[in-house]
């Protein structure tokens, strides 16, 4: 799928709920695959770690080649790796439709990080920038001109399961006057997506809230539904 395509589709599908496959049984993959595409997922969020950048390893371009054999969902892999631009090629080559690079990999050069983004464009995917819970908006401010996505962590990346943090509303709220395709990503739940959705996300990506449910397409239909329902930070915190 084009990159336009892609973005077409991310923007009119709103909210759109990003299963991450973090959550999902790796020795049943197939299995898993198929349940989400029955269930109506509409991409797959793929967190690859390097034991580096964050404190866990999870897999990398080998998987994502294999997993690209089993179905034509998009692919969004969130690299969560110290050198994105060295393996960059190999992500692009295993079928990624989109790609997110941490922000804080490219602290002494910006320029490198605009050249990343630039490649993942150039190859016709969908190009993301992601944002820890302690770097302020200001640091990508003048990469946004390079991003399709972008992607606020309301929770420290290397783990599923963890609690929202109330914080990430504000970065959202910062970002509402951008054309970007805004993500959010950790700790969504039914009591957290519609705090998340009024504050200016449009793209949720879930772990625990899908992965943890017995019905994957009970757990999607409620998700979208909470998003658009109004949450207060009271009842999801
Ligand atoms: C964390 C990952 C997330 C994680 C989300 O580093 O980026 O995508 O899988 O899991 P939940 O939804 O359980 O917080
Ligand atoms: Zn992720």
């Amino acid at each position: 799928m084009s990159r336009q395509d892609l973005l077409e589709i991310y923007r009119s599908a709103t909210p759109v709920i990003a299963p991450s496959m973090l959550g999902c049984d790796f020795g049943n993959l197939h299995r898993e695959v198929e349940l989400l595409t029955a269930a109506g997922a509409p991409m797959l969020h793929l967190d690859v770690m390097d034991g580096h950048f964050v404190p866990n390893l999870t897999y990398g371009p080998v998987v994502i080649r294999q997993l690209r054999s089993l179905t034509r969902l998009p692919l969004d892999a969130h690299l969560m790796i110290s050198d994105p631009a060295q393996y960059l090629d190999e992500f692009l080559d295993a079928g990624c439709d989109g790609i997110t690079v941490h922000v804080e990999c490219f602290s002494d050069s910006r320029t490198a990080m605009a050249d990343v983004l630039e490649r993942i464009q150039a190859a016709g995917a969908v190009a993301g920038i992601a944002v820890n819970p302690s770097t302020p908006i200001t640091e990508i401010q003048p990469l946004l001109n390079h991003t399709d996505q972008v992607l606020i962590m309301s929770v420290e990346p290397g783990f599923g399961g963890q609690a929202f943090q109330v914080e990430s509303l504000e970065k959202l709220r910062q970002l509402s006057e951008t054309d970007k395709i805004i993500a959010i990503d950790g700790g969504i739940g039914p009591e957290t997506i519609g705090l998340a959705y009024a504050a200016g996300a449009r793209m949720f990506v879930c772990g625990s809230a899908i992965f943890d449910a017995p019905d994957y397409s009970a757990a999607l239909q409620t998700l979208r539904s909470a998003a658009t329902s109004v949450t207060t930070v009271q009842e999801a915190c």
